[in-house]
């Protein structure tokens, strides 16, 4: 596949990009035609979480757990709306990232390409996994310094520092350490589909998360490496999977540039907390000394602003990415980054804002749920598709 791959395979043409903007509306359509689309197994690997579920649940409910306050008659002329923010010194022009995934051939033949390349074109980032295919070498490539690897830790310390240099060699901004999968969960709904068993994730004679080889190496990473490879590397390093002050802190005094608070879309740890509600602790932690990224359960343009409000610099996309990879692939994915331009740009009208630097803590208010939160529950009009 990487061979494949590495001929750089065309883009959509504007005729398919105006096809794909035509055929999507919004995401929730984006959203069904992922799940008419894809197999109900591999549609349960994207949407499910853990054993019970509980932590994908929280992430969602911790977003409805907040109101949003408009201020009214500010003068919010469309064009001077402002949605920009920055990450690595990198401009972005809207504060969302497309997070790691893996695996990504099985919703789109060219794999992580469409969301490289959609990112960089619009103007934003993508973090690639090392379980997805393409290999970073050919993705730099499309990425035009938008990228960051995000590395499985599947060797000893020289198999470590190899990778690191192929990132710096090819231009990744950061290399960033998921530290949230030291086990790889019980995801009943793989279990009970026996998915692995049938669809084998691992592509390419590649080593995939879900496989045993080399996993003991990720057991054993901890701080010492980290500090290990800050000395060394001249390359920014972002801790993925921080859920608590504590760690928080650790990450600061180590000298990491991003710290990334996520729980994995709830696919690690059961009966963890939702990550926003996670983020002002951490944010007190940090206390200025990082950048502070956010993932789980951000699906909508008012999402973001939350995050935002709390005190993030940005938002990583997981599930709501690989669905409209599958519905629409790379057409697909500048699609989905217009439709949140288009989403927190109205948001912030209707709120009095025109910059996302007046987005703090003032514009939230504790709020009841106003539904049960599951992985679509901000979809409401998803049964109109069934
Ligand atoms: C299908 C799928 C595969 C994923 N693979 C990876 C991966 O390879 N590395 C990683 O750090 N996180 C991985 N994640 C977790 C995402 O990076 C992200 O933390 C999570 O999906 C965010 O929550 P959300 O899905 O609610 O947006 C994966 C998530 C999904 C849905």
């Amino acid at each position: 596949m990487s061979e494949r791959l590495s001929n750089r395979p065309p883009g959509p043409t504007q005729e398919q990009i105006d096809e794909i903007a035509r055929r999507f509306l919004t995401t929730t359509e984006m959203v069904a035609e992922a799940r008419r689309k894809l197999h109900p197994h591999s549609w349960d690997f994207v949407a499910g979480g853990s054993e019970t579920e509980a932590t994908l649940a929280r992430n969602r409910l911790a977003l409805d757990l907040w109101a949003l306050r408009p201020r009214v008659l500010c003068d919010v002329l469309q064009e001077s709306i402002d949605t920009s923010s920055s990450l690595l010194g990198i401009k972005l022009r809207i504060p969302v990232i497309f997070a790691p995934v893996g695996g990504m051939t099985m919703l789109d033949p060219k794999g992580a390409l469409g969301p490289v390349r959609a990112a960089a074109q619009f103007g934003t980032m993508t973090f690639i996994s090392s379980v997805t295919e393409p290999d970073i070498d050919v993705a730099a490539l499309e990425a035009d310094g938008r990228l960051v690897l995000q590395l499985y830790i599947r060797g000893d310390a020289d198999w470590v520092d190899a990778y690191v240099e192929r990132a710096l060699k090819v231009g990744c901004r950061a290399i960033c350490f998921t530290v949230d999968t030291d086990a790889y969960s019980r995801r009943e709904r793989n279990q009970l589909n026996r998915f692995f068993q049938q669809t084998p994730l691992v592509t390419g004679g590649r080593t995939g998360v879900m496989s045993a080889a080399g996993r003991e190496h990720q057991e054993r990473f901890n701080w010492k490496d980290i500090e290990r490879i800050r000395k060394k590397f001249d390359l920014p390093v972002i801790i993925k999977g921080i859920a608590t002050a504590e760690d928080a802190k650790i990450a600061v005094e180590h000298g990491v540039a991003v710290v990334y608070v996520s729980n994995h879309g709830g696919r690690q740890l059961d009966h963890g907390q939702g990550t926003l509600e996670v983020l002002p602790e951490v944010v007190a932690a940090v206390n200025g000394q990082a950048e502070i990224m956010i993932d789980g359960g951000f699906v909508r343009g008012t999402d973001i602003l939350k995050a935002l409000a709390l005190g993030a610099k940005a938002v990583g996309l997981g599930k709501l990415q690989a669905w409209a990879l599958a519905a629409g692939g790379e057409a697909g994915m500048g699609l989905l980054l217009h439709l949140l331009e288009e989403e927190i740009t109205k948001d912030m009208m209707l709120m009095g804002l025109t910059k996302l630097t007046q987005v703090d803590r003032s514009v939230l208010a504790p709020a009841q749920p106003h539904t049960w939160p599951t992985a679509l529950s901000a979809f409401p009009h998803l049964d109109r598709f069934r």
